[in-house]
């Protein structure tokens, strides 16, 4: 299959928020507990994290981590995790059945947070809790000392205050799973007087207010223009969800789920549109994806176990392994992202470690990188800079989920400082290779600095503690560069990141 594509370097789509490339970890399962913190842990450091699974954090370059849920965070009291560690309560945590020890809190969280150089966004309760309590916790956390609560956290120990600027106005309220779950105006109230409060605590700081769940919600797209005529003025973002899956096996219909998003992000786009009009505001709000990520393989059976378990502390949950196809998958909706960075903000992979991740961490054991954690380093390190708009003429597909697809998907990144220009292709068709001809159009120059390349995999390859690198990228053969056009040869099923050098200067 011959495939055309082109971009021009002053034909861009925005300037790419560095949060696009955040993450998302949640008190639950073992994300926290045997996954960034295990005391006992042959690498763990003085003060229990494991310094294995911060070494591959640290290489994800993650800017932004939101914390401390999910669903967690609507039952969950922030001061049961502060203060001595030997007087900290067990509590029920009612959102996975769990037992939540709170040997983990904002304090310690905070350390962890700062030795893998992340910035936190954090949420605050308001399913079980109120606006009072959102208030307290962002006063502990931002204030600097003289009060009841600043002081009390340097009682704990912590002088300085946190430099936090995201604060999310509680989590999926709009799903009656969530406890305290509310009505679309009952939670839009709320959340524009707890965002003014937070704001009057410190005019600084960003407010994220819940949209729906996912697109499927039957109040979806209802909840948002419901929510947001409510808060608009004092938002300045509002949450996207979104997990994804292959349950029908059909691998060509996964990969169009990210079209699918693209429309389910233009629509929000819309209705932040409508609002904004309606109300007249002069602010803009933007779209903070705060999780997404593949979501399918053990969803069924884990959601059976956790039902019916009798509160275990820090248990097996959500632990899905990932395949070659997810990685794929992953590198388009990264792609997609990039796309949609005039409205995208900010993006959280969720989750971080253990709890559908792209690290793993045996307990006692090895921490690993899953397929996915390629892609999303990728974007991270190289996916930084200036959108640029990439019109592709190829071969396309039709499906389930979506009509038209392109079987390339493709981003494309400026960085004009270093003066590079990142491409992030994938060749989805399931046996075609793809002749591509790709012009640079407004450069003078290109040259390779590096090909990495993921390809030549089963579908269902994964990595394991036994096999940690069976998936992994390898430097790329079969594209070059002719003058500025990017020529040769993507494998069927292959993912590629050309980054090129080229050049600082501007076409005369
Ligand atoms: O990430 C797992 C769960 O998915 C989160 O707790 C919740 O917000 C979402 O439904």
């Amino acid at each position: 299959m011959r495939i055309r594509a082109s971009l021009h370097r002053d034909f861009k789509i925005s300037h790419i928020d560095d949060r696009l490339y955040s993450a998302f970890i949640e008190h639950m399962g073992r994300a926290i507990y045997s996954g960034i913190y295990e005391p006992d842990h042959p690498k763990a450091d003085a003060n229990g994290f494991r310094r294995d699974v911060l070494e591959l954090v640290r290489d994800l370059k993650i800017p932004a981590i939101r914390y401390p849920g999910g669903n967690f965070v609507s039952a969950y009291r922030w001061e049961d995790g502060v203060g001595p560690k030997d007087q900290r309560p067990v509590r029920l945590d009612l959102a996975w059945r769990s037992k939540e020890t709170n040997q983990i809190g904002i304090n310690e969280f905070a350390q962890w947070a700062d030795m893998a150089d992340i910035e936190m966004m954090l949420a605050v309760n308001l399913g079980s809790r109120s606006l009072e309590d959102a208030r307290n916790f962002a006063e502990y956390v931002i204030h600097p000392s003289g009060t009841y609560w600043s002081d009390l956290r340097r009682s704990h120990g912590v002088n300085k205050p946190y430099d936090v600027k995201m604060w999310c106005l509680g989590n999926e309220m709009d799903g009656p799973w969530q406890i305290g779950h509310k009505e679309a105006k009952e939670y839009g109230r709320l959340a524009d007087e707890t965002a003014k409060a937070l704001k009057a605590l410190d005019s600084n700081i960003e407010t994220i207010v819940c949209g729906s769940s996912n697109d499927q919600m039957p109040t979806y797209p209802d909840w948002e223009r419901e929510v947001l005529e409510e808060c608009y003025e004092n938002v300045d973002y509002i949450s996207l969800h979104k997990y994804f899956g292959n349950s029908s096996n059909d691998t060509l219909n996964y990969f169009a789920k990210i079209e699918e998003t693209g429309r389910y992000i233009q629509a929000i786009g819309g209705v932040i549109d409508f609002v904004k009009a309606k109300k007249r505001a002069r602010n803009d709000v933007y779209i903070c994806f705060d999780e997404w990520n593949v979501w399918y393989h053990r969803r069924e059976e884990d959601s059976r176990r956790w039902r019916s378990w009798d509160w275990p502390e820090a248990p097996d949950l959500l632990e899905e392994d990932y395949n070659f196809e997810d990685a794929l998958f992953v590198a388009g909706l990264l792609n997609e992202f990039i796309r949609r960075s005039d409205r995208v903000r900010i993006a959280c992979i969720a989750q971080l470690v253990n709890v559908i991740a792209p690290i793993r961490a045996e307990k006692s054991g090895l921490a690993w990188r899953q397929t996915i954690y390629y892609p999303y380093q990728f974007a991270s390190l190289y996916g930084r800079g200036i959108a640029l708009n990439v019109s592709v003429d190829g071969p396309t597909y039709d499906c389930k989920v979506a009509d038209d697809v392109s079987y390339l998907d493709a981003a494309a990144v400026h960085d004009e400082q270093a003066g590079t220009v990142t491409l992030f292709l994938v060749n989805r068709h399931l046996e075609e290779a793809a002749e591509l001809d790709f012009s640079l159009t407004g450069f003078t120059e290109a040259r390779v600095i590096e090909h990495k390349v993921m390809e030549g995999f089963g579908l269902r390859d994964t990595n394991g503690p036994g096999k940690p690198d069976a998936v992994a990228p390898r430097d790329g053969t079969g594209l070059g560069v002719e003058d500025v056009q990017v020529k040769g040869k993507l494998a069927p099923l292959s993912y590629h990141v050309l980054r090129l050098d080229v050049g600082r200067g501007v076409m005369s």
